[in-house]
């Protein structure tokens, strides 16, 4: 692989997850030799812009991957499971954003502010945490580099894009029709998602969601403490971009907010926003567009032993996936 000149694909370029890859390479100048935007026959022919330059969209194809160095898979797991394996075969890297490799004990699952070092020796394939594992080990791995973690607790409020572009273009229908007065539609999703608050729309498994249950088991392999409790309800809020979660946390060792607080704000990839008097906490609103994973409301929980309450806010379409599959990508380059 050319480390000055690589050739690079993305896979779903036309999706909310590979369009963030896309603005995300430009904006870090990611040496790129050649760009191929690649997603379904549906798009075949479609352009998107790339800075000055104007791109063709073309089905991926065992053709349309040959000679790749680095292709980022955001076009679900199904896509990834048919392609990566090809890209890898012949000496390329694939980073891939779906979840179909992420409990693979041969694949590293990488958030690089937390453990960059799971990628040496990896064959090809680098999986991505979801959009909440990402920025919750970003948080929770400090945390337990100082205290010790015992027991996890979050709530999620997760926005619309978490789920593609199509909810993003749904919630806002939703929002014209209930200005206007006229009954708001919901087809993407179970429930009208605009005025609401939604516990649900992922697939089950038995009592709990497809997304609580790779939230547990990826944050404890990113963290590598295989036996953490982690206690999760995942929550879909009308909110566009950026994924929030109240967290509790229980720790080995006493820590006040203080103490977090200096701990947080010497982590990467964290920004403290904690002063809740002028009104300063994370906000989708204000993560959205940056790679920061904002933590504030950072306080002492008196309701167990050694307890830390606190809230995170990070955009799920670029910490959450494009600029982690970025950094592990500009990593890979590093060697
Ligand atoms: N959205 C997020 O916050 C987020 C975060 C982390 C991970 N991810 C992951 O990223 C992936 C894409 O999610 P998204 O939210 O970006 O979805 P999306 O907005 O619905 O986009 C889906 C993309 O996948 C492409 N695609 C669908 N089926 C395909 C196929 N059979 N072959 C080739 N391309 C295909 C689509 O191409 P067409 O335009 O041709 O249909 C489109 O580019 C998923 O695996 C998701 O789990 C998303």
């Amino acid at each position: 692989m050319s480390a000055s000149a690589p050739v690079v694909a993305v896979v779903g370029a036309t999706g909310a997850a590979g369009g963030t890859v896309l603005r995300v390479l430009a904006e870090r100048a990611f040496p790129l030799g050649e760009l191929r935007l690649l997603a379904s026959e549906r798009s075949d022919g479609a352009v998107l812009q790339f800075g000055d330059a104007s791109l063709t969209v073309r089905p991926v194809s065992d053709a349309t991957l040959d000679g790749v160095d680095i292709a980022f898979f955001a076009a679900g797991a199904l896509t990834s499971r048919r392609h990566a394996p090809a890209v890898a075969a012949r000496g390329g890297a694939a980073v891939d954003k779906s979840s179909a490799y992420r409990m693979d004990p041969e694949v590293p699952l990488v958030v690089p502010e937390v453990n960059a070092a799971t990628l040496a020796g990896h064959r090809g394939i680098v999986a991505n945490p979801n959009c909440v594992t990402i920025p919750l080990t970003v948080v929770l791995a400090p945390l337990h580099r100082a205290f010790g973690l015992r027991h996890v607790t979050l709530a999620t409020y997760q926005a619309a894009s978490g789920a593609g572009r199509d909810l993003v273009a749904e919630l806002a229908l939703q929002e014209r029709a209930d200005a206007e007065g006229s009954e708001p539609v919901a087809t993407v999703y179970p429930h009208v998602l605009h005025g609401n608050v939604v516990p649900g729309g992922w697939r089950m498994h038995g009592a709990d969601t497809d997304e609580e249950v790779k939230i547990i088991a990826e944050t404890r392999r990113v963290l590598e403490l295989p036996e953490l409790p982690v206690s999760v309800t995942t929550v879909r809020v009308p909110v566009a971009v950026a994924h929030s979660a109240a967290v509790w946390v229980e720790l080995d060792s006493r820590a006040d907010a203080a103490a977090a607080r200096e701990v947080l704000a010497a982590a990467p990839g964290v920004v403290v926003v904690d002063d809740p008097e002028s009104q300063r906490y994370p906000t989708p609103r204000s993560v959205a567009g940056t790679d920061d994973v904002q933590v504030g409301r950072i306080r002492v929980d008196t309701g167990r032993e050694n307890g830390l309450a606190l809230f995170f806010s990070a955009d799920n379409l670029r910490k959450g996936a494009a600029t982690n599959a970025v950094q592990v990508a500009e990593l890979l380059l590093a060697g």
